[in-house]
């Protein structure tokens, strides 16, 4: 489901009879709507929740589990791309995370830039509880984003965290009353969408490739990213109203 909103676009995982579990045709539509909203300029920032209280997404649908073979599993994944797409999306996209948010719920959670919770959101990643491990990125996204120390005692225990808990190790960036979720969720969002769109953008891929780059690699990317923001509108218009004392009216040019 999505919802429109000024600058902002809201995805609902909408099963939540399954607590919202996600299955090949759920991946499929979201990435459909993904592909649609990345050429539309009006869209700023794409914000994940789930529908019913009880859950943000608890996992991958475990039943198409049952008889998947191997190759094709891993065939499927690589095609699909569905973790990476959310992980290397040219807009900033949050997770608002309300009840269980488990397995590949988690994973998602991970590939987005950030992670806000209320006070009933639960973490964790149980799927060795099934036999497996996380296979949507959680072994190499939770150790960067918590440590390694934390992500192997939540990979190897399966144990769910609580809130606070996640707040503490890293895993969350925000925790609000349930009733507040939202409009924090706005606050921050809308934030972001004022911003320069280009700079937003650079923003977010100088950021991103601080952990899969070496530091001198890192600070020369970040280096060239900078320096072409000298050639944007935006800056221009972002130095000249800071000298006139007035808010910038950015174009994402
Ligand atoms: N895939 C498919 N169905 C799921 C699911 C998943 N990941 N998570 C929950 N569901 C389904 C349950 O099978 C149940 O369906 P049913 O009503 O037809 O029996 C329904 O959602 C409600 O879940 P239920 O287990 O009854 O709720 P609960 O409050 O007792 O427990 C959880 C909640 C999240 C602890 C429990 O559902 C759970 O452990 N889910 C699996 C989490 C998981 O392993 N995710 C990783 C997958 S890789």
């Amino acid at each position: 489901m999505v919802d429109r909103e000024g600058p902002l676009a809201f995805i609902t995982f909408n099963r939540p009879k399954v607590l919202n579990a996600m299955n090949r045709q759920t991946k499929e539509e979201v990435l459909a709507v993904l592909k649609e909203l990345a050429t539309d300029d009006d869209v700023r920032v794409i914000i994940f929740r789930g529908a019913g209280e009880k859950a943000f997404v608890a996992g991958a649908d475990v039943k198409e589990f049952a008889d998947v073979r191997p190759m094709d599993q891993r065939e499927d994944r690589r095609r699909l791309r569905y973790y990476e797409t959310i992980a290397g999306y040219p807009k900033p996209v949050i997770a608002m995370i309300d009840g269980y948010c488990l397995g590949g719920g988690c994973e998602l959670a991970l590939a987005c830039d950030l992670r806000l919770a209320s006070e009933e959101a639960r973490l964790g990643q149980p799927e060795i509880n099934l036999g497996i491990i996380p296979g949507g990125g959680g072994t190499q996204r939770l150790p960067r984003l918590v440590g390694e120390g934390k992500a192997l005692q939540l990979i190897l225990t399966g144990d769910i965290v609580a809130a606070a808990e996640a707040k503490a190790m890293g895993l969350v960036e925000e925790v609000v009353p349930r009733e507040e979720l939202e409009a924090k969720t706005r606050e921050i969002a809308l934030k972001i969408a004022e911003k320069s769109p280009v700079a937003v953008r650079l923003a977010l891929e100088a950021v991103r490739a601080a952990s899969r780059m070496e530091i001198e690699a890192g600070l020369e990317y970040e280096a060239t990213l900078f320096a072409l923001l000298f050639a944007t509108e935006d800056k221009a218009e972002g130095v000249k109203a800071f000298l006139e004392k007035r808010k910038p009216v950015f174009k994402g040019r």
